[in-house]
């Protein structure tokens, strides 16, 4: 058994676990990141392509902006279609100036690996059999296996930064957790493709035959989806049924300018909206899809992601330069607020686009009569743009200090955060003691 000691040790190298590294680094915070795949198969991974303001502040403030700003492409506004008629979303006019960056994940988390790396910084890939221990006490420990060789990290923290399917959440008693979930009765098939993409900006579709989103990575590699049932398997849609298929969900601009080409990749993502609470469990921190799910309709999982990370970051930078616990302590319920600020519009924005056949035409009615209400309305407009482009960082501050107005409210509030981390602190205790 080998022993290596770290402040923070991170699992998974997803960007959760590999922006906290980046920014851990920037502070003087040592980490050591343990991902159980190869970086090639992490960088194989074709996933989220939008990214909000806040998102792109944060690479920024880890030193790994440069190529975005370079490649990626800023957009002002996105298109809603709706029985074959388009609205534009004018993200820029509608929230006073805020736009979102296409720039894909799997670019986003190449610049954080190769940022890693040029700084010298520890990495385990291929780490095999990841187990964590005592995060109930002061001294934490992470054990693993490589080429054969057991490992052990004597740590101050854990960072669960190891996605849905991860070792840290399910690490933890369950009576620790309380867990809220909605299954959706169907998946998005994606395709990436070599081809220039059919509009400018995004494209969301409500058609008869189901949503579809035509997305894209630049202006000559275009990333769609479509609507299918949970019962598709993607070996049975070949390119020419995905073209097709998509082709008859555009309306007739679209399939005019719908460039097609062979896949470079296809893949079938089921939809979930998933929350844990809480995301703390003694020196434990869950960040990113280790601690929640959003449908991704509205690209929101990959800048949730983000700044539960930077909150998990300001904690920890708290801890060791001013001594003090309390960002620790606010981490959860910081986080959880604007989980379910996305949560909400995502699922919302999921309902509004989607067919949901065993609920009957009557949906499809109310879905058109809403569209054609926000397609009419400011304030309808403005309410999606707002969501879209996301919450500011400090959003729960400012809530917070609103809240403080109200003394009531705000001691009503302040007592269920602790009930929360109290009632996890029990429920690990009877566990292990
Ligand atoms: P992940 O990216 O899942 O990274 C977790 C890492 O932990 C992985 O590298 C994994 O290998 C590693 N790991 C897991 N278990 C262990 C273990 N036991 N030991 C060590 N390492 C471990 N979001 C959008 O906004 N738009 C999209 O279009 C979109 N599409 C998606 C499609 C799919 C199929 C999925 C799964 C997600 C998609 N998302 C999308 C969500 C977005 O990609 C995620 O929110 C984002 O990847 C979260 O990053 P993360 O680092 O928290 O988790
Ligand atoms: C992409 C995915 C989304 O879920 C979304 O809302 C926008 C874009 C994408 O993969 O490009």
């Amino acid at each position: 058994m080998r022993t290596q000691r770290t402040q923070v040790a991170i699992v998974g190298a997803g960007p959760s676990g590999l922006l906290l590294g980046q920014l851990l680094h920037r502070a003087g915070v040592h980490t050591i990141i343990l991902e159980r795949q190869t970086g090639d198969y992490v960088l194989g991974r074709i996933r989220a392509g939008v990214l909000e303001q806040v998102s792109v502040d944060l690479l920024d403030e880890a030193g790994v902006g440069a190529r975005m700003h370079k490649e990626g492409l800023v957009h002002c506004g996105f298109e809603l279609m709706f029985e074959g008629r388009r609205q534009r979303v004018d993200l820029h006019g509608l929230t006073g100036g805020k736009t979102v960056m296409v720039y894909g994940q799997t670019e986003l988390t190449r610049d954080l690996m190769e940022a890693r790396a040029a700084a010298g910084l520890f990495t385990v890939y291929d780490a095999q059999d990841v187990r964590i221990y005592d995060f109930d006490t002061e001294k934490p420990r992470v054990c693993y296996r490589k080429d054969g060789v057991e490992h052990e990290i004597a740590c101050d923290f854990i960072a669960g930064c190891d996605g849905f399917h991860g070792v840290c959440r399910s690490s933890v008693p369950r009576a620790a957790i309380t867990e809220f979930e909605k299954v959706y009765p169907f998946g998005w098939l994606g395709l990436l493709s070599d081809t220039p993409p059919v509009c400018d900006e995004l494209i969301y579709i409500n058609s008869e035959r189901g949503f579809a989103l035509c997305s894209q990575r630049s202006r000559t590699r275009s990333r769609y989806y479509l609507q299918v049932p949970l019962t598709d398997r993607v070996e049975e849609w070949t390119d020419e049924a995905f073209w097709d298929e998509l082709s008859r969900r555009l309306d007739d601009e679209g399939r005019d300018k719908l460039v097609t080409g062979r896949s470079l990749e296809k893949s079938i993502a089921p939809l979930r909206s998933f929350v844990i609470e809480p995301l703390r469990f003694g020196r434990m921190f869950l960040a990113g899809d280790a601690g929640h799910i959003v449908p991704p309709t509205g690209a929101k999982g990959l800048n949730l992601a983000a700044t539960d990370v930077k909150y998990l970051s300001m904690a920890f930078v708290e801890y060791y330069v001013d001594k003090s616990q309390a960002g620790i302590d606010a981490y959860s319920a910081r986080c959880l607020r604007r989980i379910w600020r996305a949560e909400r519009f995502s699922w919302w924005f999921t309902a509004l686009m989607h067919r949901f056949s065993e609920d009957g035409p009557i949906v499809g009615k109310f879905q058109a009569a809403e569209l054609d209400y926000l397609m009419h309305s400011q304030a309808g407009l403005r309410s999606i743009a707002e969501n879209y482009v996301g919450l500011p960082l400090d959003f729960g501050e400012h809530h917070e200090r609103q809240r403080s107005a109200h003394p009531s409210e705000f001691c009503g509030h302040a007592g269920s955060v602790e009930g929360e981390h109290s009632r996890a602190a029990a429920a690990i205790a009877a566990r292990f003691n």
